[in-house]
């Protein structure tokens, strides 16, 4: 079975989650898409899958075109997607949840779906219960589960939406095996989702690779992690020149540092910001360089090891003595931690006149938000909630409100989803704080920024952090090198 995907557009809103995707899937091998947090994978398999409508563009299997307006209707075309939450009906026991597979004329008795449970199980050696209540199951137990349940419904195209979140070590290598086994001894299409370098690596035949909802390549396996990265993350045309900055005394100092979190800990980070420093931390998501950052600002508890901020020991000191300092954080969730959806721009400005009188002068507040929307091209009114903003407005709106004269700013992906140009324009404002003397740390998912806007670079994997790496000096290959975390990848092969 062959299915094309052709020129494929869905938008929600001003974000172009896919913005002409093409693909082809082709019988009997796993495919890769690979994309960082945020692509569009999963936009992409849920059209796919009959979970959502494309705005635009074809989807045909076979060579015939087909429109899924439901997944029982791409089930029925032999397609059916695991999500990356599973879905299933909790209440149930397995065997019922199982039986759910079945359409109702074909549905067979108990005796027999729990016969054609054990022997599907037993095909894959996956030991489930039948009596089991879903609830008392692993996730990696319920991705079985819906395996078998889409092989009865005669899936032979079966994707999988980041599947190895939250499951264990054993129960990846099997769950890889599975995938194998489909693919190659029965002839199905397994679409492998990640994130994951180092899985796809070890897991796919071929490899098409999303960013910012376009593909930006598709390569065959064996391929270079390095190339990979570089199709993940952007490719850099290194300036003709480099140019140096000043540098004035040291502002943020950190040393060997330890920062747990339930997920990941950070282990021996250590580093010293200057001032006008500008310092890019870069990982795939989730290594540690946002549990960094947010200590840098007191955000996340620092369990040894040191803080300094100018020649001020601040660790273990809450976010507000850090604000007090100078230091400003700019997360990367606008609306859920930067602004406040329903409030207007008036009462943002109003918001962080914190040491105005108590009455609040909404005339001459609502002037000052009127300068600044001027000052930094927002296009809204004051009167204008900020919920209603582009992406690039509401970014342009928190730098706005950030006050002047800062010691420090951290930043979170400054400009993830912004167009090019107001990307830029973020960058210059950024530059001009920087040549005032502020100190900046950011964490990028873009090679291209990193190394553009970054006088050095440290790369995080897996709670380790990389000795600092001078801009100038280091190529897409080192940082590609660095961020697959090569040296200290066990993944299971
Ligand atoms: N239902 C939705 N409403 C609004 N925006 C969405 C919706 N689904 C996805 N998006 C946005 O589309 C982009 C791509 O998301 P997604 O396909 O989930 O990426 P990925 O799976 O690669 O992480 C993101 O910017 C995301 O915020
Ligand atoms: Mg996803």
């Amino acid at each position: 079975m062959r299915v094309e995907i052709v020129d494929l557009h869905k938008h929600f809103g001003p974000v172009r989650a896919n913005d002409g995707v093409s693909l082809t899937l082709e019988t009997g091998s796993i495919h890769g898409l690979l994309g960082e947090n945020g692509a569009g994978k999963s936009t992409l398999m849920k059209c796919l899958s009959g979970y959502q409508l494309p705005d635009r563009g074809t989807i045909r299997v076979d060579g015939q075109t087909v429109v899924f307006s439901s997944p029982s209707e791409a089930i029925q075309h032999g397609i059916g997607m695991l999500h990356q939450d599973p879905l299933d009906f909790p209440q149930m026991r397995v065997l019922d949840n199982f039986l759910l597979a079945f359409d109702r004329r074909m549905l067979p008795n108990r005796r027999r779906g729990r016969a054609i449970l054990r022997e599907l199980g037993e095909r894959f050696q996956f030991a489930l219960d039948p009596e089991a209540e879903v609830t008392s199951l692993t996730i990696g137990e319920r991705q079985q589960l819906e395996i078998l349940r889409l092989l009865a419904l005669g899936a032979q195209v079966i994707i999988l939406d980041e599947p190895t979140t939250g499951i264990s070590a054993p129960q990846k290598i099997k769950l890889f095996a599975t995938l194998r086994r489909l693919a190659e001894e029965e002839g199905r299409s397994v679409v492998f989702v990640s994130h994951k370098l180092a899985e796809v690596e070890s897991l796919c035949d071929r490899v098409t690779v999303l960013r910012q909802g376009r593909v930006t390549g598709e390569v065959e396996m064996p391929c270079s992690v390095e190339r990979m990265v570089v199709l993940m993350f952007g490719r850099h045309i290194p300036p003709a020149e480099c140019k140096r900055v000043e540098l004035g005394p040291p502002v943020l100092r950190v040393e060997q540092a330890t920062i747990p979190s339930y997920r990941l800990t950070v282990q021996d980070a250590g580093i010293e910001v200057r001032a006008g420093e500008v310092v890019g931390l870069a990982g795939l998501e989730g290594s540690g360089q946002r549990l960094f950052l947010r200590a840098c600002a007191g955000l996340e508890r620092v369990a040894a090891g040191r803080v300094h901020l100018g020649g001020q020991e601040m660790t273990a000191a809450p976010y507000r003595r850090f604000l007090a300092a100078g230091v400003a954080y700019v997360p990367a969730n606008r609306l859920e931690e930067g602004l406040v959806g329903e409030l207007t721009v008036t009462e943002h400005v109003a918001l962080v006149n914190r040491s105005g009188p108590f009455f609040i002068d909404w005339p001459a507040t609502r002037e000052q938000a009127m300068a600044q929307i001027q000052h930094f091209n927002v296009i809204g009114r004051p009167e204008s909630p900020v919920s209603a903003l582009s992406g690039g407005n509401q970014q342009r709106l928190l730098l706005a409100l950030l006050p002047a004269g800062l010691r420090l700013l951290l930043m979170e992906h400054p400009t993830r989803g912004l167009d090019v140009e107001s990307a830029r324009w973020i960058w210059q404002q950024l530059m001009a704080r920087r040549e005032e003397g502020t100190a900046i740390v950011f964490i990028s998912a873009d090679l291209d920024e990193l190394l553009e806007y970054s006088d050095r670079i440290v790369v995080f994997f897996g709670g380790q952090m990389s000795a600092p790496l001078p801009a100038c000096d280091t190529t897409v290959e080192q940082l590609g090198y660095l961020i697959a975390g090569r040296e200290r990848d066990k993944e299971t092969r």
